[in-house]
């Protein structure tokens, strides 16, 4: 790289001498900022070496130098004395396979018209190829053996005139003072000097070849007496060519140095070749290896797309769910069925997780997804065998669940979309709409007809643990259905009932729920009794008040009772259009269905036959309905149940601190 100082120097000397002949001379110790005329692929390279081939296969480079030169003082006279030497190192990306080799040559034009490359060498071509009127002579360092050239083999020196069968040929190499021949490897990739001397006077020309730093052997490799007057018209050029094969070679000149009627001046400080498997040495290095890298990096690139996207659409199989693949959703589609899960798909959120709208993306089926976190696999098995049994069923009143996904620490459940969303938003905090009784009645009915069906009429008895008007959702016609059945078992779910957590929602939970932490269809009844309450009047089981003496329906409505006068708890919002015994039915059915003792509470059997008037409702006095045995009086376990106590259940319910709180202090 130092190299990079020694320039060019570059002399034209006319030397008008007393022999009277011009003298032309150059020397170039490295190439910076030379003015060769190239063509082909020659270059020069960005630490002074003229490359007059790199990788390219079938390829030819010249340089000449760019003046004429002077060989005779008139065009029939004879061939002045050259001299010229240069140093050459060739290299090859395929060990000993090389490219064709590497020729000075002196030519009327700076350039060879036509010529091909391979053995042609990038002096001639087939038709002119021997022809005497070329006027060109060659010294070939020829690294290929081509039997139609009269080749001694792939490694020799040659003196071409006019054709590339050389008049005078030797293995490349020198003979020492002893006279004993040294071979040396032309395509070794070492650097290499040689020199070319023409005698004038003895018409003879020597080829010497010799590594570089060694003295210049005295014996040359080839001596050949020839006129060259006919050859060399008056004035020439001379420069390189040189060609590749079929194997990317590089041909480098690191110096060279010219005089007629003289010695050529010795080169030295000559630029260094690039290092072995750096940069300019081997194909693999410069286009393999940003190749390499560029795959690499592209392939590391997709392998991170290809995991992050498996990663993203990841899911879990076990076993076991085998039986349940008709059931089974792909998270792929579920995340496009939400808009990847967007906040803006999303219909509601409670203490499992949020609720997202989606669209198949085939059968554009509106769906509701039901995301939730779920660490544990205990009491999966169960839950999604309950499930998707329950979906297999069907009822009309229980929201239909089209199937599950799962993934690490996500349960996903799919259920038909309900577009009315959950009943909650009907009844209180001042709804935008409300319903008329006659609605509120039949979803009611629709509710009560859904958990029988849970109770008696599944394969076995599924318990719901979590009825309320926030689960409860209305479809287009106003048709009231359950849903999240059975999501609170994955919760409570444990054999130890001393370690049995207790799921629900705060004011539906049934005493002894509270207590055993055991669910019982009766537990459901005691919530269906807080729902009618609330679908009644228009409430909140518990509603916290400004003066935190926060309002216990059940209480309240109790009251109201004993005053004689139940239909003042019933929600102004209900209308006019309504039959009054059946408002008073369903709150009484309400404060009977809170009875604290689980045995005295009706069955949801029996509470149907109530609604549809088939059997009447006895006097709350005699169903033993008082004060005493509603619910908020029971105080036992409650320390327990705060400990385990998870938020809701349900998406549009947001129970306050408060609530808690009032809770905490034992209600009224
Ligand atoms: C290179 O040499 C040619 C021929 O002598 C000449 O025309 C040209 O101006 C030279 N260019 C430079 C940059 O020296
Ligand atoms: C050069 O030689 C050719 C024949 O070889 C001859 O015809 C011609 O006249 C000569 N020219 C001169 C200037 O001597
Ligand atoms: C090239 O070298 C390999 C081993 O490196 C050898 O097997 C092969 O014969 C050689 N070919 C020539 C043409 O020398
Ligand atoms: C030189 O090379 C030739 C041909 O490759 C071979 O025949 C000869 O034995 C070699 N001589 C020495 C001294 O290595
Ligand atoms: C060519 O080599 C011979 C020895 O083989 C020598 O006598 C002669 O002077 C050399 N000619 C030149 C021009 O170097």
């Amino acid at each position: 790289m130092f190299f990079n100082f020694f320039i060019l120097v570059a002399l034209f000397l006319v030397d008008f001498s007393p022999a009277s002949c011009e003298v032309d001379a150059f020397i170039f110790n490295g190439f910076q900022s030379a003015n060769l005329s190239l063509d082909g692929i020659a270059q020069f390279t960005s630490t002074d070496l003229l490359l007059l081939t790199n990788s390219g296969t079938q390829n030819q480079g010249h340089a000449f130098y760019p003046n004429p030169i002077h060989f005779k003082n008139s065009p029939n006279g004879s061939v002045f004395s050259f001299s010229t030497t240069f140093v050459f190192a060739i290299r090859s990306d395929y060990g000993n396979l090389s490219g064709h080799g590497l020729v000075f040559v002196i030519a009327p034009h700076k350039g060879l018209q036509g010529s091909l490359a391979n053995h042609y060498l990038g002096l001639f071509n087939s038709n002119n190829n021997g022809n005497g009127l070329n006027h060109v002579i060659g010294v070939e360092l020829d690294t290929i053996y081509s039997e139609d050239f009269g080749d001694i083999n792939d490694n020799h020196v040659g003196i071409d005139i006019n054709g590339l069968r050389s008049v005078a040929i030797h293995t490349a190499g020198y003979f020492d003072d002893t006279g004993f021949f040294h071979n040396l490897t032309l395509i070794s990739g070492k650097e290499m000097q040689v020199w070319i001397d023409y005698d004038g006077r003895t018409k003879q020309m020597n080829v010497t070849v010799a590594q570089l730093h060694m003295e210049k052997p005295v014996r040359p490799l080839l001596a050949l007496k020839h006129d060259l007057s006919s050859i060399l018209d008056q004035t020439m050029y001379v420069g390189f060519s040189s060609s590749t094969g079929s194997v990317p070679t590089h041909h480098y000149i690191l110096g060279w140095s010219f005089k007629t009627n003289g010695k050529a001046q010795e080169l030295s400080q000559l630029p260094e070749l690039p290092r072995l498997g750096s940069k300019g040495t081997s194909r693999f290095v410069t286009i393999g290896l940003p190749i390499i890298s560029l795959v690499s990096v592209v392939a590391a690139v997709l392998a991170v797309v290809y995991y992050v996207r498996r990663k993203k659409y990841e899911e879990i199989h076990e076993d076991w769910e085998r039986e349940y693949r008709l059931q089974r959703f792909k998270y792929k589609e579920l995340y496009i069925a939400t808009k990847g899960f967007r906040e803006k798909e999303v219909l509601g959120a409670g203490g499992f997780g949020k609720v997202y709208k989606g669209v198949m993306p085939i059968t554009k089926l509106e769906i509701a997804v039901k995301k939730i976190s779920h660490e544990s696999r205990q009491g999966m098995k169960e839950f999604i065998s309950e499930i998707v049994s329950i979906g297999r069923m069907q009822h009309r009143n229980v929201v239909q669940l089209l199937g599950y996904c799962r993934r690490k620490g996500e349960l996903i459940l799919i259920y038909e979309y309900m577009s009315n969303g959950s009943l909650d938003k009907y009844l209180y905090d001042q709804p935008r709409y409300t319903l008329d009784w006659n609605q509120r009645f039949r979803v009611i009915r629709g509710v009560a007809s859904g958990l029988f069906f849970l109770h008696e009429e599944c394969d076995h008895v599924v318990i719901h643990r979590d009825v309320k008007a926030s689960n409860v959702l209305l479809d287009g016609e106003l048709n009231g259905k359950l849903g999240d059945f059975g999501l609170a078992r994955l919760y409570g779910h444990g054999t130890d009932p001393q370690s049995t957590r207790v799921v629900g929602t705060l004011g539906y939970l049934a005493p002894e729920h509270t207590r055993t932490g055991r669910a019982t269809p009766s537990s459901d009844v005691f919530s269906f009794g807080a729902f009618l309450l609330e679908v009644a009047c228009g409430r909140r089981p518990i509603q916290p008040r400004q003066d935190g003496d926060d309002l216990i329906l059940v209480d309240w409505v109790f009251s109201c009772w004993n005053r004689g006068n139940i239909l003042d708890a019933a929600d102004p919002n209900i209308g006019i259009d309504f039959v009054p015994g059946q408002v008073e039915l369903v709150l009484k059915l309400g404060l009977f269905c809170s009875h604290s003792d689980p045995s005295c509470r009706p069955t949801m059997r029996q509470i149907l036959l109530f609604l549809d008037g088939v059997v009447a409702l006895p006097e709350l006095s005699e169903l033993g309905v008082s004060s005493a045995n509603l619910t908020f009086e029971h105080r036992g376990g409650f320390d327990d149940f705060v400990k385990s106590y998870p938020t809701s259940l349900g998406y549009a319910y947001s129970g306050s601190p408060s609530v808690t709180d009032s809770f905490l202090s034992g209600g009224r």
